[in-house]
C-alpha cells in the first residue's frame, strides 16, 4: 500500500492507495478512532458494484452504517441533495463524531463532503473515490460545494477529509470516456508539477484505457498524481497563491462547459482543449518552447482526449465567458501558463489578441 500525507497545518491526513483495499475500508477508518456512525453516500450504480463490499468491512469493523444514493451526474450537485443527507443524518441522531462516506466520483464526494462540513458544524468525513478524475484531484485537498443556478461550485467550503482511501481495482467499471477524462488531469500534473512523470507518460505504451494501461504504471500515476496535489495543497490549503496552479486548462475549460451547457464534453475533456490553448498562449507569450507545446498536445492525443476546441463554438463568446470566470481577479483574466515541462506560472498578462490566438488556430 502507498501512503501519501497532506500535510496542513491542522488535521493533516493520508490518502491511502492501494488495489483491494475497499474491503478493508472498516478496518481503515476504525483506526482514525471515530465515532460508531457512518453514513455511506453514493451513486445506484457504483453502489451496485461496491456497497455491499464496503458495507460488509464497515459492519465486520463495528460500525453502524446507513446509507443514502444520490443519481449520478452534475445535475444532482444541489442544495437539495445535501439537505437529503442532512434529513438522514437529523432522523437518525448523527453526532459530530459520525462520519460520512462518499463512495463514487467528483459529485457524490462534493455534495457529501459539503454536506459533511456543515452538518452540525462540521462531522468527520471520508472520501473513497471511484473514478480516475476524483481519486488524482477532487476527492484530495478539501474542496467540497454544490452548483448554484447561476454558476458552478458558487457554494462551497473548504473541508478536508479525515482520509481518502484510494483502490484502484474499482476503475475496472468506469467508462473509457471517464478514465481518459481523469487521464487529462494526470498530464496537468506532469506539465504544472512533476516531468517525471510526464516522461514516464510519455514513454508507456498506452495511457487510455484501464484495460491497455500497464497496471504498475497505473499505481505510479495514482500515487505521482496525489503526491503533486498533496504537495501543493500542503503549500497553500485555502487557494491565495500556489493552488490556483491546479487550474492549468480550466479557465478555457469553463467557458467551453458552460457554453455547452455541460452536455457535450466530460470535464477532463474541457481540461485537454484548454491546457492545448493554455500551452498556444505560453508559446505566443515567449514563456514557453513550441517543441514542449507540441509534446504536451502529443500526450493529451495519446490519451484519446481532443485538442481542438470545435469550430461550431463562437470564439467571441468563448472570451466574453472568460470574463465571467470565478478566476477573475480585479477584472483581469488570470491563466496559469507552462515555462517548462513540471513549471508554470499564473499570469493576467494575456491579452484579448493573445488568446484570439490560441484559440482562433
Ligand atoms: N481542482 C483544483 C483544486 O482542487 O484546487
Amino acid at each position: 500500500m502507498n501512503k501519501i500525507t497532506v500535510n496542513l497545518p491542522q488535521d493533516s491526513y493520508q490518502i491511502t492507495i492501494a488495489g483491494g483495499s475497499l474491503s478493508q475500508i472498516g478496518n481503515q477508518i476504525a483506526k482514525l478512532n471515530l465515532g460508531r456512525k457512518v453514513l455511506l453516500v453514493s451513486n445506484p450504480e457504483i453502489f451496485s458494484y461496491y456497497g455491499a463490499t464496503a458495507i460488509t468491512s464497515l459492519k465486520t469493523a463495528g460500525f453502524e452504517v446507513y446509507t443514502h444514493l444520490i443519481e449520478a451526474g452534475e445535475p444532482y450537485k444541489t442544495l437539495k441533495y445535501v439537505q437529503q443527507i442532512y434529513d438522514i443524518a437529523l432522523k437518525n441522531h448523527f453526532e459530530r463524531s459520525s462520519t460520512f462516506i462518499a463512495l463514487g466520483g467528483g459529485v457524490i464526494g462534493d455534495v457529501t463532503g459539503f454536506a459533511a462540513a456543515t452538518w452540525l458544524r462540521g462531522v468527520n468525513f471520508v472520501q473513497v473515490p471511484t473514478s480516475l478524475l476524483a481519486m488524482v484531484d477532487a476527492a484530495i485537498g478539501g474542496k467540497t460545494g454544490v452548483n448554484h443556478p447561476q454558476g458552478k461550485n458558487l457554494i462551497g467550503a473548504f473541508y478536508q477529509p479525515k482520509l481518502v482511501m484510494i483502490d484502484p481495482n474499482v476503475l475496472k467499471t468506469l467508462p473509457k470516456r471517464e478514465f481518459r477524462a481523469g487521464m487529462a488531469e494526470v498530464i496537468k500534473y506532469g506539465i504544472i508539477w512533476d516531468a517525471d512523470l510526464f516522461a514516464k507518460l510519455e514513454r508507456a505504451e498506452a495511457i487510455d484505457s484501464f484495460e491497455k494501461i500497464d497496471p504498475k504504471l497505473l499505481q505510479i500515476i495514482l500515487v505521482r498524481s496525489a503526491k503533486a496535489k498533496a504537495d501543493v495543497v500542503s503549500k497553500d490549503e485555502k487557494e491565495a497563491g500556489l493552488r490556483a496552479i491546479l487550474n492549468y486548462g480550466h479557465t478555457i475549460a469553463h467557458a467551453v462547459e458552460s457554453l455547452t451547457n455541460y452536455q457535450c464534453f466530460v470535464h477532463g475533456e474541457a481540461v485537454a482543449m484548454g491546457m492545448v490553448a493554455a500551452g498556444k498562449i505560453a508559446v505566443v507569450m515567449g514563456n514557453w518552447s513550441e517543441q514542449e507545446a507540441k509534446r504536451q498536445d502529443k500526450l493529451i492525443e495519446k490519451a484519446g482526449l481532443p485538442l481542438k476546441i470545435p469550430s461550431q463554438l463562437n470564439k467571441q463568446a468563448i472570451i466574453d465567458a472568460l470574463q465571467r470566470d470565478k478566476k477573475v481577479k480585479a477584472g483581469k483574466v488570470r491563466f496559469v501558463i507552462p515555462t517548462h515541462i513540471g513549471l508554470a506560472t499564473i499570469t493576467d498578462k494575456v491579452t484579448t489578441r493573445v488568446i484570439e490566438k490560441a484559440i482562433y488556430s
